[in-house]
């Protein structure tokens, strides 16, 4: 239940009685006014980087256009990498990065994609728009990659189709310093030293495109390639179990209970669909109000999972030692119109920033429990930080809201007392306020807001406990148009803009002024 904040403002109580009234007779709530208490005071965990972590499949023009063109491309690149998209996600601090899928991991494999590029066998992508893929973005390109951009690689090991011993082989292949057959072959291919694999996932999505397996099957599957996936070299690998489709309680509860001592992570998928409908799921761009809520109401969806996957994990594992990973979360429309429809190609509006800013929220809110969460995806698919064509590249809403975020990362959070009004249209509500506090190294606090009413404007009152601000700045996503995106020939339609909304009294209390429809990040000194 969500208390009208107005309510508890004894000076303007009788102006603003009138305004809660008016929002209980209206479909559009007016309420303009929320409260909060920062709790700097009570710091609680440390929100982990790989909370902001994404994921590129080989699906689409994510990798191919979209990351590799290739050493003889005309695009600007480095050993085959494209330049532009290097320097924008360096710009995000991406923590790790999932890769090869996705469906297509559970039918990728690895040695097709080492050694002298044309002598690569291609096979075709079943899953992803029947195309060819010819395997030059395999191990070292991926790898030099994330050495590029500076990220933790997350490997899938491919358990649908592959067999134990190819997923032994590929982990020795990165990881080994020995004199072994696999190590030797990587020294051959021009890589002397072994790679530091932090993250492995054992699978993708075992319950469906990785092989339609019941959960308990699967915890036994999880459990025989876990006792092969070795660490080599002083490499420690963090070993991800394949986790529940979105509402499958019956799975984490499966797997914790047969594998949980194994695993260090279990994964969540869980997509937000407009529609909530897969066979019609909803335009990235053509939408009214209606969608605008129903998107936020399924995204928020999120939070309810967390709360029941983690209340399972606690049982068998109070000390939280199991990190929940929600390697796949993010946006999926119906395809951009005239897209190869298996390429999951869709825009990115202003929508899309506050799904963005919402998740992440509740990541960095349940910080106890979830270790890493990866959007899907980083390049031209579903939920993208960036879309190429060619030569060209744009930054989306979403890429403008991990880079105002990647302030929390690492960061100690700190817990955010919210008293939120309620964004209403027609049957359907949601808090119009969400909010993420976090202090970081330098003792800088930063406070997160998001305000998903696409109508009014929220005056939020914010007591700063254990904090004496002297002064706030920040920035803000917004923009005219809840549809508003940036395009290859107007890029910076939605951009952050700094925010002067905000201010610190002398009692220190800090009031914010957050625009209808905003991602706002507050720097408190
Ligand atoms: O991200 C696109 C696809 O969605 C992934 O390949 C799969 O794991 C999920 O169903």
């Amino acid at each position: 239940m969500n208390t009208p904040a107005c309510l508890s403002h004894p000076v303007r109580r009788l102006t603003l009685l009138a305004l809660c009234l008016g929002s209980l007779l209206t479909s559009r709530a007016a309420e303009s006014s929320a409260s909060l208490t920062l709790h700097a005071d009570q710091p609680g965990a440390v929100i982990n980087r790989n909370i902001y972590g994404q994921f590129a499949e080989h699906l689409g023009t994510c990798i191919y256009g979209g990351i590799w063109v290739g050493e003889d491309s005309s695009i600007p690149n480095t050993r085959g990498m494209r330049n532009d998209v290097i320097a924008a996600l360096k710009q995000l601090q991406v923590p790790v990065l999932r890769w090869p899928g996705g469906c297509f991991a559970d039918e990728y494999h690895w040695k097709d994609g080492i050694g002298a590029r044309e002598k690569r066998p291609s096979m075709i992508n079943t899953h992803w728009g029947g195309v060819v893929e010819n395997n030059h973005f395999g191990t070292h390109e991926f790898l030099d990659f994330c050495e590029l951009i500076g990220t933790e690689p997350y490997v899938c090991l491919n358990v649908g189709s592959g067999t134990v011993q190819e997923a032994m082989e590929w982990v020795e292949y990165m990881t080994s310093d020995a004199s072994s057959p696999m190590a030797n072959l990587r020294r051959a291919n021009g890589r002397q030293a072994p790679w530091k694999i932090k993250y492995v996932a054992v699978g993708n999505e075992s319950w469906g495109c990785g092989g339609n397996m019941r959960p308990e099957y699967y915890a036994d599957e999880f459990r025989r390639y876990n006792t092969f996936v070795k660490n080599y070299a002083g490499n420690r690998i963090t070993r991800v179990a394949g986790g529940s489709n979105g509402d499958d309680l019956n799975w984490t509860e499966t797997l914790m209970a047969n594998a949980g001592k194994q695993m260090d992570g279990l994964s969540l998928h869980w997509y937000t669909l407009p529609t909530g409908n897969w066979k019609k799921k909803g335009s990235a761009t053509e939408f009214a109000e209606a969608a605008w809520m129903s998107t936020l109401r399924h995204t928020l969806h999120m939070e309810e999972l967390l709360t029941k996957h983690s209340a399972i994990m606690d049982k068998y594992d109070p000390e939280k030692r199991v990190g929940l990973v929600v390697d796949e979360w993010g946006t999926w429309y119906d395809a951009t119109p005239g897209t190869n429809p298996g390429f999951l190609q869709q825009q990115n509006t202003l929508l899309d920033a506050i799904v963005a800013g919402l998740n992440l929220h509740l990541f960095q809110n349940h910080a106890d429990r979830v270790s890493m969460a990866n959007i899907a995806q980083m390049v031209n698919v579903l939920q993208a930080m960036i879309l190429t064509d060619k030569d060209k590249m744009v930054l989306t809403p979403t890429y403008h809201v991990f880079e105002m975020y990647k302030v929390h990362q690492g960061a100690t959070s700190l817990p955010v007392a919210l008293s939120t009004p309620d964004y209403v249209l027609g049957a359907d509500k949601i808090p119009a306020v969400s909010a993420a506090a976090s202090r970081d190294a330098a003792g800088k606090v930063h406070l997160s807001l998001v305000n998903a009413n696409p109508n009014s404007a929220i005056t939020v009152s914010c007591t700063l406990a254990g904090l004496t601000a002297k002064s706030v700045s920040g920035r803000v996503i917004t923009s005219a148009a809840m549809q508003d995106h940036n395009t290859f020939s107007a890029p910076e339609v939605v951009k952050p803009q700094p925010f002067n909304g905000a201010k610190v009294d002398a009692s220190g209390q800090l009031t914010v002024a957050l625009p209808a429809k905003s991602v706002v990040v507050l720097t408190l000194e």
